[in-house]
């Protein structure tokens, strides 16, 4: 049985990926926000919930820390404060606790893609140092879900760092994607109708490298651009705007406009529907778009906790 401490834990996706590949306790995890928390219960039961990071003293020992910590300084949709922004500088609190704590064997971490970008790679890279001096080996790779077999082109920055070995974790290569946003959507209900479609006939031919954007939705603009079903999905957003709110795009679907519903949004974040249906009954469809926007997709972390396995890193 592996141990695992989910910092930053949200609805708890690092659990169910480590579920889906391990058997595996959960013995604690940091998170303020009652929204996801509710999710967080309604799956796994009551966590051992430390609060709040920054007023955590130490931490028990445990084989994995994951921390997906807040994005806010660092995507494109905020201030662009990086790692010195009040949200995003909550990783030096991981450094924090690993100087205080046992140290555990492999840390986790999932961010935006910008993390990497010209703007914040010295950054990036100082934390890499960091984790260096501390004794970890680290590997990092930007993924789109699609790639992985997920539902949508959500990009994200993951790494895993590995303590006192030479060996580097190697992130799986692409999967053979045979699934389009289609695949993961329910037959569709009049609450999600936003309006009669008018634009081009959609290509049935299915693409499963990109999602296929068919028109714009009276003005445009982010939440008011159509898709295609045929194609993948866009990233969900926790505080979207337009018709689409947190669903990202509207889509195409016999004939008419359709937003996605909460069950099909926690479905094309990797939950299975029975899981889906359980986060649903606990949160209003809006706390449901906010959780799925903030989460990592469930189907590319199994993956990557999978290599974690196949290569003997625990
Ligand atoms: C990017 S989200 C993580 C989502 C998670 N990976 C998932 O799949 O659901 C970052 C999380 O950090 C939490 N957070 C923000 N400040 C925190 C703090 N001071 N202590 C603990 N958690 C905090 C937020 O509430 C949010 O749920």
């Amino acid at each position: 049985m592996i141990t695992l401490i989910e910092l930053f834990a949200g609805i708890g996706t690092q659990y169910q990926a480590f579920k889906n590949n391990y058997e595996v306790k959960c013995i604690g995890i940091s998170e303020i926000d009652p929204r996801p928390l509710k999710a967080y219960k309604a799956l796994f039961g009551e966590p051992n919930n430390f609060g709040d990071i920054t007023k955590i003293k130490e931490l028990p020992k445990s084989d994995v820390w994951t921390y997906s910590f807040p994005c806010t300084d660092l995507s494109i949709a905020g201030k662009q404060e990086g790692f010195k922004g009040k949200h995003s500088s909550l990783i030096y609190e991981v450094y924090r606790l690993l100087c205080v704590s046992p140290k555990p064997k492999v840390l986790i971490m999932e961010n935006v893609a910008n993390i990497c970008n010209t703007k914040f790679m010295p950054q990036f890279q100082d934390w890499i140092d960091t984790l260096t001096e501390l004794g970890y080996t680290s590997t990092w790779q930007k993924i789109k879900a699609n790639v992985y077999g997920g539902a949508t082109i959500r990009e994200r920055v993951y790494m895993i760092s590995i303590l006192d070995t030479d060996i580097k974790y190697n992130f799986p290569l692409a999967i053979h994607q045979d699934k389009v946003l289609q695949d993961f959507l329910e037959p569709v209900k009049s609450e999600y109708y936003i309006d009669e479609y008018y634009g081009p006939t959609p290509s049935i031919t299915k693409n499963f490298f990109n999602s296929v954007k068919l028109c714009d939705y009276k003005n445009g603009g982010q939440g008011n651009r159509i898709y295609s079903p045929y194609g993948m999905g866009v990233t969900l957003t926790a505080t979207g705007g337009g018709k689409a709110g947190s669903s990202g795009g509207l889509y195409y679907r016999e004939n008419k406009i359709y937003k996605l519903s909460p069950i099909e949004m926690c479905k094309v974040m990797g939950w299975s529907k029975e899981q889906a249906q359980i986060i649903c009954s606990v949160l209003t469809p809006r706390e449901v778009g906010f959780c799925m926007g903030n989460a990592i997709d469930l189907t590319v972390l199994t993956k990557i906790v999978k290599g974690i396995k196949e290569q003997n890193i625990l």
